[in-house]
């Protein structure tokens, strides 16, 4: 496969840097828009057909180096028997964990209920342009569990999932090896389907100290993207609002850390260990302003990128639903076509 992303992640000098963008799969493409108006969104995820189209829509409408598996980050607790509904306010689970004394006795794995997956990244491979990589995804630890205690799409404090965490620490850690345990079959299975890059989504990191996350999730974190790695995958790590815990990343975690638009670029780059690549990190609503504010932006990047052959531009969180797609192709296209002086 001639592919700049995967290059990149080989360590490849080359003349620009590669683009993909968070949640490039959903949510902006008019293309999209029109598949959504006749199928839900579980419909879609779980025919192969529509899962694949989705997937590689992106390709065509925006022009990126790499497709995403158009997937949830929720059927990790699916496969542990929690009912799942992806609502019009967002998705919600029909029984969430906070009503439970000791809720890992709820938890019944049925990892059949991820195969879904692996049939539509046999149909991705099927379909793609021969040159166009594949990403794989799962959800970070913490980041599942708070949606698993969630009975309310409104709360994004996850104040129950963080007062159990707290308050119930032994039976807390049940349930996140519970979570572990399926992941790491889904990576692995993920892996022998054919995807050529895995990234975990942490987005919730932020919840609790740096500290904290350091010492009691970032293991698990690492059994999973180790995983990705044993099976030969180039692992991408994105914990959301980590702060300065990125300083805690290293080669033994992941391959690329992911950073969000909160952080310095140049700071990120100062404090993450030299023998972990970039990715990241561009503010998605700058993406809301006028084409020539997006392109002086997008200039202020060039030295970065001149600097830094181990980077990968992405946004720093998904799209939001209202921006518009061809700000977003115009970005591609630019990145494209500018001179980066490597
Ligand atoms: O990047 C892609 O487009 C690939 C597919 C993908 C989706 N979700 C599709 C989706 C990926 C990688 C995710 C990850 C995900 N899902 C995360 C981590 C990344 C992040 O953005 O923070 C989280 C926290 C979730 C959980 C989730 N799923 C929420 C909170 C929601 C509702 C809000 C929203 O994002 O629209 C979803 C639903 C969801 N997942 C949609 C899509 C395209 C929207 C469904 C629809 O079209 O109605």
């Amino acid at each position: 496969m001639k592919s700049i992303f995967l290059d990149t992640l080989n360590n490849k000098k080359i003349s620009r840097p590669p683009v993909w963008f968070m949640r490039q799969a959903g949510r902006i493409l008019p293309s999209y828009q029109k598949l959504k108006s006749k199928h839900s969104f579980s419909e879609m995820m779980n025919d192969p057909d529509l899962a694949a189209q989705v997937t590689l829509l992106p390709i065509k409408d925006l022009g990126v180096d790499a497709a995403i598996l158009f997937s949830d980050i929720l059927i990790v607790p699916e496969a542990l028997g929690m009912g799942l509904e992806f609502t019009n306010k967002g998705p919600l689970f029909d029984n969430p964990l906070t009503k439970y004394e000791l809720p890992s006795k709820e938890l019944k794995k049925d990892t059949t209920k991820l195969s879904h997956v692996y049939d539509n990244i046999s149909k991705v491979l099927e379909t793609r342009d021969a040159n166009t990589p594949l990403i794989g995804f799962c959800g970070g630890p913490l980041t599942t569990f708070c949606f698993m205690f969630r009975g309310n799409v409104r709360d994004t404090t996850f104040h129950d999932a963080i007062k159990f965490l707290y308050s119930n620490p032994k039976e807390s850690m049940k349930i996140l090896d519970a979570l572990v345990d399926v992941s790491l079959e889904y990576v692995r299975n993920q892996a022998k389907s054919g995807i050529e890059c895995f990234q975990l989504f942490e987005t919730y990191s932020g919840l609790i100290p740096e500290k904290m996350y350091r010492d009691k999730i970032l293991p698990l974190s690492k059994k999973i993207l180790n995983e990705a790695r044993e099976c030969g995958l180039p692992t991408i790590f994105f914990p959301k609002n980590f702060g300065n815990g990125l300083n805690y990343i290293n080669k033994d975690v992941c391959d690329y850390v992911s950073i969000d638009w909160q952080m310095d670029l140049e700071h990120a780059r100062n404090i993450v260990d030299n023998e972990v690549g970039i990715q990241g990190n561009i503010d998605p609503r700058i993406l809301f302003s006028s084409y020539s504010e997006i392109q002086e932006y997008l200039s202020s990047l060039i030295p970065f990128g001149q600097k830094n052959n181990d980077w990968i531009i992405n946004l720093g969180h998904g799209f939001l639903p209202d921006i518009d797609y061809k700000k977003a192709r115009f970005v591609v296209e630019w990145i494209k076509e500018t001179n980066w002086n490597r």
